[in-house]
């Protein structure tokens, strides 16, 4: 059942700190400062990486190709519905991943079916023990989120997240204390989003805008993504997310007083660029919504603030969007939407 939340999808929300540690669990050696994963013992692979994934687990997949070719390795990212091994350079020495949180997705597995043609070696990066991508895979590496009710993706795409950034360090074979520590942390950080948002307020605010748009550089810039299709999904709001630097190369033109921006602020290198693009809009009088580590950056120019703990940076944008869950999950609430079951919408889409 709910265990008394409204909505799977809250409910959903609320086990991400226990879905990260189990995610985590016997895969991370604090001690010695390293990560194995037992999914993966057998996979050896030194060639390129391709991603290949459909909405939600798209977005983390564009997170973990950002996570690999930062360590060095060549990491494309497709959507699955666009990926055509004839027209697509791989070979024997492509490592191909799905990322498909059922397992069912048909256009992930049209994808990893031509892959597995061509002879490259496949993954599945995947919640459904036995699901047809884990069958389908030379390899099958468990997010363990559990279950997932809510037609939106939330602890699950929490969870991808974590379990990219430990592929990551496995793939490369890079690891620093500093990211095991921050890791072994970030279930109670998690938590700490959850007990102090004011996403509700923001929801409250601004509940009856004309549209969302969402902005973010670098390791944010695949939670922008996320955070406008999770908007889309359960308010049926118009809502988009861009990279923060194409703003200003068409999307500013819909920017009014009507339309509050969510710009994802983190104190990585990226902050003086994306607050740049956050005064653009402000000029506009667009609201702004900052989602932030550090207040003090953002403060003079945002109407809200939605904080999160320092980690590190890699790590950021898994705490950023659990508020923008949140601030979705509270809109379509305050608008009555069928926040578990939206409109035309499956969980698992199994046609192409
Ligand atoms: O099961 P999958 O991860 O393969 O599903 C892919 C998408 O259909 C899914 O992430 C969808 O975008 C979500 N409902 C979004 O919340």
């Amino acid at each position: 059942g709910k265990s008394g939340y409204d909505h799977y999808m809250l409910k959903e929300i609320y086990e991400q700190p226990q879905a990260i540690r189990k995610c985590l669990r016997e895969r991370v050696n604090e001690m010695e400062g390293t990560i194995t994963v037992d999914d993966l013992a057998d996979l050896e692979s030194s060639g390129p990486v391709q991603f290949v994934a459909c909405g939600t687990s798209y977005h983390a997949a564009l997170y973990g190709a950002q996570l690999l070719r930062e360590r060095g390795i060549p990491a494309q990212c497709f959507l699955a519905s666009e990926y055509d091994v004839d027209s697509i350079p791989v070979s024997e020495e492509t490592l191909v991943v799905g990322v498909t949180q059922s397992g069912e997705t048909a256009d992930t597995m049209s994808a990893l079916r031509g892959a597995n043609r061509v002879g490259a070696t496949t993954v599945a990066l995947t919640n459904v023990v036995g699901s047809s991508a884990a069958r389908e895979c030379d390899h099958a590496m468990y997010i363990r989120a559990g279950p997932e009710i809510g037609v939106a993706a939330t602890k699950t795409f929490a969870s991808q997240q974590v379990a990219l950034a430990l592929f990551s360090s496995v793939i490369s074979g890079e690891c620093s204390q500093a990211f095991v520590e921050a890791l072994r942390d970030l279930p109670d950080q998690v938590q700490s989003v959850l007990d102090n948002s004011t996403a509700r307020e923001v929801a409250q605010t601004y509940e009856d805008a004309d549209a969302y748009f969402f902005i973010g550089r670098g390791y944010n810039a695949p939670v922008a993504l996320e955070g406008a299709l999770k908007m889309k999904e359960i308010t049926y709001k118009h809502a988009e997310g861009f990279a923060a630097g194409e703003l200003k190369h068409g999307p500013l033109a819909l920017v009014t007083d009507r339309t509050p921006v969510f710009a994802m602020v983190s104190d990585d290198g990226t902050a003086a660029k994306t607050l740049g693009n956050v005064k653009e809009v402000e000029a506009r009088d667009a609201p702004v919504v900052a989602v932030t580590d550090s207040r003090e950056t953002v403060d003079q120019y945002a109407d809200f603030v939605l904080e999160v703990p320092e980690t590190h940076p890699v790590l950021m944008p898994i705490l950023a969007n659990i508020q923008l869950q949140l601030v979705s999950y509270w809109i379509a609430n305050r608008l009555g939407r069928s926040i578990d079951k939206p409109r035309n919408l499956a969980k698992s889409v199994t046609v192409e």
